[in-house]
């Protein structure tokens, strides 16, 4: 390797014997941290190699192009050198750790984790299964939601608590991240009606929903509802009353859904609750799992816990979405998913859906379907 390939003398520079020398020393480089060192004095901001290619300028200048071209020619024969000498060291490096004793190639390697299901994820696919045997069919709506969809279209009020910043968080172009995925409802009707599809109509949207609430063991700013929404036409029955969605629908539909998702028999009993889109509006509270007899910490002593809020459908929403109050009735309901998730499973705190705590995760193995 060190034969001197590049034969050019120039009145001014002995250059071959400069190769030599550089080749010589990429040789006799002991090891590969000396094989560094050499690299940076060669090649360096200020190397002798790089050095000896730039000194064309200083020549004069018909000596310049022969000069130059077997300047290149040994720059890329140490360059070569160098890097063939970089392989040799890599290579012993390798071999002397297959030899070395601890080193079992035939050990496997690091096993791949196995990914599983958010619970979230897992209860919102059983609930979406269940509506969906039931006839309900999956609305989308989008997260990033109008003024009029959030609010107006659902009959709250300009001056309703729930507007101001506390609770939304607003967007500098006057839209808001939804607080709830109600606006789906409107959204909904407004389209099928358009469409010219009559009810009855069965809708569940399940989604995320964010409000700048101060983070606590029941509290996030970004958790996931869903929604659902049953419209139909008012009949004249054979006694000559009038029959449209009632509130033992709504209450024979939640207590299915509840019995399916907690796996178990429950009871469930209404309050009244304030929702502007709903009127009647209710607390839905289902019996405590978790004492027998009324009195424990997760049921506040009660023997009940609050579970969904729900209600028939206001006149003033269905009419927004081009129904007519007269003719069609229906009821709403919004499950907040986290709360439905931590009863099935007795998880005490909300922040554990978002913490990214494998220990947490990893207790929810059903795979991806
Ligand atoms: N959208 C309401 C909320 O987020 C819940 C609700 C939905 C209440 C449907 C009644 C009917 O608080």
């Amino acid at each position: 390797m060190s034969s001197a390939v590049v034969l050019y003398s120039s009145p001014h520079m002995d250059i071959t014997a400069k190769q030599d020398a550089w080749l010589q020393q990429v040789a006799a480089a002991e090891d590969a941290a000396a094989l560094a060192g050499l690299e940076s004095r060669l090649f360096g901001p200020k190397g002798e190699v790089v050095e000896l290619v730039r000194s064309v300028t200083s020549l004069p200048k018909e000596e310049r192009p022969a000069f130059g071209k077997a300047a290149n020619a040994i720059k890329q024969l140490v360059e070569a050198a160098l890097r063939q000498r970089r392989e040799g060291f890599e290579a012993e490096e390798l071999d002397r750790e297959l030899v070395a004793a601890d080193f079992d190639p035939t050990e496997p390697g690091p096993r791949a984790r196995r990914g599983a299901l958010h619970p979230i994820t897992i209860v919102q696919n059983e609930l979406v299964d269940l509506f969906t045997s039931m006839g309900f069919r999956w609305e989308d709506g989008p997260e990033i939601e109008s003024e009029y969809f959030n609010f107006d279209a659902l009959n709250i009020p300009g001056d309703h608590p729930a507007r101001e910043s506390q609770d939304t968080f607003w967007l500098d172009d006057g839209n808001l991240l939804r607080t709830h995925t109600s606006p789906v409802q409107v959204r909904t009707l407004q389209r099928l009606v358009k469409a010219g599809f009559e009810p009855p109509l069965k809708v569940i949207v399940p989604g995320r929903c964010f409000r700048s609430e101060t983070v606590d063991k029941t509290h996030e700013h970004s958790f996931y509802q869903m929604e659902g929404l049953v419209v139909d036409r008012v009949q004249k029955g054979a006694d000559g009353r009038s029959h449209g969605v009632s509130t033992a629908n709504l209450i024979h539909t939640m207590k299915t859904c509840l019995r399916v998702i907690l796996e178990r028999d429950v009871e469930v009993r209404l309050r009244p609750g304030f929702f502007p889109f709903v009127e009647p509006g209710f607390e839905l509270d289902v019996n405590c799992p978790f004492c027998r007899e009324g009195g424990c910490s997760v049921c506040k002593q009660t023997g009940w816990i609050e579970i969904l809020p729900c209600g028939m459908v206001h006149p003033n929403v269905l009419r927004e979405g081009g129904l007519d109050p007269e003719e069609f009735t229906g009821f709403a309901f919004g499950m907040g998913l986290q709360r439905v998730v931590m009863l099935r499973y007795g998880i005490d705190d909300i922040r554990h859906f978002m913490g990214g705590d494998l220990r947490f995760l990893s207790q929810f193995p059903e795979v991806a379907r």
